[in-house]
């Protein structure tokens, strides 16, 4: 369970501080001062991790309650997209979008669902990283649900099964926690809807969001 992963993970830096912190006492009262720096240095990494594993998790918290409203996906997607602009503009990344033409309507938390999509696209970038010619392909469409697909050229998963895993990542200390997917793929089953992960038949990465659509009828009644 999420909370429990999280004060796992909190819990346990914090115990090796403590040890660290003994260790570095000890070592000062016997003027190894190398050595106790080398304690501190590591308080130091463990307090940064901390700090990161915070930042994340305040990140995803919203004051009150989930805001459940209609809203168009297409939206929610140009707002995560100029969210992303500094990011974006630091790279050179190609940026495909193909849309319907009709909003696909959806019920939810829209903050929420851009954070989502944030993290999609901040994984995406990540991912084509050492791309020659680094492309993200966001798809929308509108069926039997709502389904936004974002696609990259990046090298692929390599670990479909840990991947929604609190904590689990790739990347260097300072660069992920591994809190993205799993509080995505909360958000998103919280609405009723998917988050689901494959490699493409030609390499790179492939998330898929399905939400539930709204047809007519519920959206008169949410009109009321
Ligand atoms: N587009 C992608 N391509 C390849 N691997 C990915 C992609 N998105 C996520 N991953 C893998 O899933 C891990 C967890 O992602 P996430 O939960 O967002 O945490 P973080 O980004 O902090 O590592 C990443 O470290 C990476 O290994
Ligand atoms: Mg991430």
């Amino acid at each position: 369970e999420m909370s429990a992963a999280v004060s796992h993970e909190l819990n346990q830096p914090l115990a090796a501080m403590k040890t660290y912190l003994a260790g570095a006492r000890l070592l000062m009262q016997r003027n190894r001062l190398e050595e106790a720096l080398a304690s501190f240095g590591r308080i130091d990494d463990l307090i940064e991790r901390m700090g990161a594993i915070t930042r994340q998790l305040k990140s995803y918290a919203r004051k009150g309650q989930q805001q459940f409203s209609p809203f168009d996906m297409g939206e929610a997607l140009a707002s995560a997209l100029s969210m992303m602009e500094p990011q974006l503009r630091q790279r050179q990344v190609q940026i495909n979008r193909i849309l319907p033409a009709a909003p696909v309507q959806v019920m939810g938390d829209r903050m929420r669902i851009e954070q989502v999509l944030v993290n999609l696209l901040r994984n995406a970038l990540d991912a084509t990283k050492s791309e020659r010619n680094p492309t993200v392909e966001i798809i929308l469409s509108a069926g039997e649900t709502a389904t936004l697909t974002v696609r990259d050229n990046g090298p692929g998963i390599e670990d479909l099964d840990s991947l929604f895993e609190p904590f689990y990542t790739t990347k260097q200390p300072g660069d992920g926690v591994g809190l993205g997917l799993a509080i995505s793929s909360g958000i998103v089953s919280d609405l009723g809807g998917r988050l689901t992960a494959r490699n493409g038949q030609h390499g790179g990465a492939v998330f898929e969001m399905q939400l539930p659509i709204m047809d007519s009828t519920e959206k008169t009644q949410a009109a009321e």
